[in-house]
C-alpha cells in the first residue's frame, strides 16, 4: 500500500523539496500550509516537477479542528512537521509569535496526531541548538543552548519530543538538525522564495546577483576563521530533502526515533560562498566589510556520522552545484 504522509509547511522552501523527493521515493504527500512564508503558485510548479495533482490545504497546524479533518479525510501513515517561523533577528522582534508558531504550532499537532493515532513524526530541528561549539566538527551528542528566541523554540521542541517519548514508547520522532539549507531543484521552479529582504547568505547573495540588492554586507572578517569571515556547513535543499525521506524510511521501518544532524561535514566561509556564486553567475559580485551581526557564531559546520550510520545518508552535492542550482532558480524567476 502506498503510505501518505502530511507535510505541514509543505510549500515552503524545505517543505516543497522534501515533496518532489518524497513523490520520487514512491510515498503520497498532502501539503497543509497558511502560506504565510510561501507563495501560492508553488503549488503549480510542483504538479509540473511531479506531473500530477498536489493533495493541499490551506491552514495552519494551530487548528486542531482542522488538522483532525485531514486525519480523518486522509490516510495518513506519518507526518514532517516543517510550518515553524525560522527568522533568527525576527524572533528577537517577535518572540510571542515564535513560541506560539514553533512551540504550541508542535503541541497541537502532537495532539491531533494522538487523537488520530498516529505516532510518527519528523521534526525540522536546526544546528542553531548547538549554540557556539566547543569542539567541531560538532556531533549530536554536543549540549545545547540557544541565545535567541528561535534557538530557545528549537531547543524546547526537542526536549518536549524526547520527554513525550521516554513516557510513552508509541511514538518515534525523527529529529532532523539542518545546518545551512541552500540552492534549488535542478528545474529551477521551485527554491528559496523569501517574502522581503533576505536575512540569509546565500539568497542575499542572489539578489545581488540579479540586480535586485546592489552589494553583498560581509558581516565582519575578523573571525578566527582561515579568511576571517564566518564558516558554515552549507547542504543542498536537495540533499537535504532526500535526508527526510530517509528518515520517514527509517522511522516506519524500525519504529524507532533518532537524532541527526543534516550537513556536509565541510564548512565554507562567506568570501567562499561569494566566489563560488560569482562562478555560476558569471559575474563579479559587489560587497563590503561591515560590523559583525549580534548572535553570529565564528565557525560551524557539523559531524555527519551518525546520519550515515543511522539513515544510510549523506550529502552528495558540493558549493558549487549549490550556487548553480539557486543561480538557475533566481535567474529564472527575474525572467517570468
Ligand atoms: C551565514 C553566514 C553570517 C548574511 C541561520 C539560523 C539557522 C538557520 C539558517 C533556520 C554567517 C554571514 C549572512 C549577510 C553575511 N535558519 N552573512 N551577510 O546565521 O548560519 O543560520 O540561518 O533554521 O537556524 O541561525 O545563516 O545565512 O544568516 O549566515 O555576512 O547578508 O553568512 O554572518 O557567517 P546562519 P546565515
Amino acid at each position: 500500500m502506498v503510505q501518505k504522509i502530511l507535510l505541514t509547511g509543505g510549500a515552503g522552501f524545505i517543505g516543497s523539496h522534501t515533496y518532489v523527493a518524497l513523490k520520487a521515493a514512491g510515498y503520497e504527500a498532502v501539503i497543509l500550509d497558511n502560506f504565510s512564508n510561501a507563495r501560492q503558485d508553488v503549488i503549480d510548479r510542483l504538479e509540473i516537477i511531479t506531473g500530477a495533482p498536489v493533495e493541499h490545504v490551506v491552514g495552519d497546524v494551530l487548528d486542531g479542528a482542522l488538522l483532525d479533518r485531514i486525519f480523518s479525510e486522509h490516510a495518513i501513515q506519518a507526518v514532517i512537521h516543517f510550518a515553524a517561523l525560522k527568522a533568527v533577528g525576527e524572533s528577537v522582534d517577535k518572540p510571542l509569535d515564535y513560541l506560539n508558531t514553533n512551540i504550541v504550532g508542535l503541541y497541537s499537532l502532537l495532539g491531533a496526531m494522538q487523537r488520530a493515532e498516529l505516532f510518527s513524526l519528523v521534526f525540522s530541528s536546526s544546528a542553531t541548538v548547538y549554540g557556539e561549539p566547543a569542539r567541531l566538527p560538532v556531533d549530536e551528542t554536543a549540549p545545547r543552548s540557544f541565545n535567541n528566541p528561535y534557538g530557545f523554540t528549537k531547543l524546547v521542541c526537542e526536549q518536549s519530543l524526547e520527554q513525550i517519548a521516554a513516557s510513552d514508547d508509541r511514538w518515534a520522532f525523527g529529529v532532523l538538525r539542518y545546518f545551512n539549507p541552500v540552492g534549488a531543484h535542478e528545474t529551477g521552479l521551485i527554491g528559496e522564495d523569501p517574502n522581503d529582504i533576505p536575512n540569509n547568505l546565500v539568497p542575499y547573495i542572489a539578489k545581488v546577483a540579479t540586480g535586485e540588492l546592489e552589494q553583498l554586507s560581509i558581516w565582519g572578517d575578523d573571525y578566527d576563521t582561515p579568511d576571517g569571515t564566518g564558516v558554515r556547513d552549507y547542504i543542498h535543499v536537495m540533499d537535504l530533502a532526500r535526508g527526510h525521506v530517509q528518515s520517514l524510511d527509517a522511522l516506519l521501518a524500525s519504529g524507532a526515533g533518532h537524532v541527526v544532524n543534516l550537513g556536509t561535514g565541510t564548512g565554507y566561509s562567506v568570501l567562499d560562498v561569494l566566489r563560488a556564486y560569482e562562478r555560476a553567475a558569471g559575474r563579479t559580485l559587489r560587497y563590503r566589510i561591515a560590523p559583525r551581526r549580534a548572535g553570529d557564531v565564528a565557525c560551524v559546520y557539523g559531524d555527519t556520522q551518525l546520519a550515515e550510520q543511522t539513515l544510510g545518508f549523506k550529502a552528495e552535492l558540493g558549493l558549487d552545484e549549490m550556487c548553480a542550482s539557486s543561480w538557475n532558480w533566481v535567474s529564472r524567476r527575474k525572467n517570468t
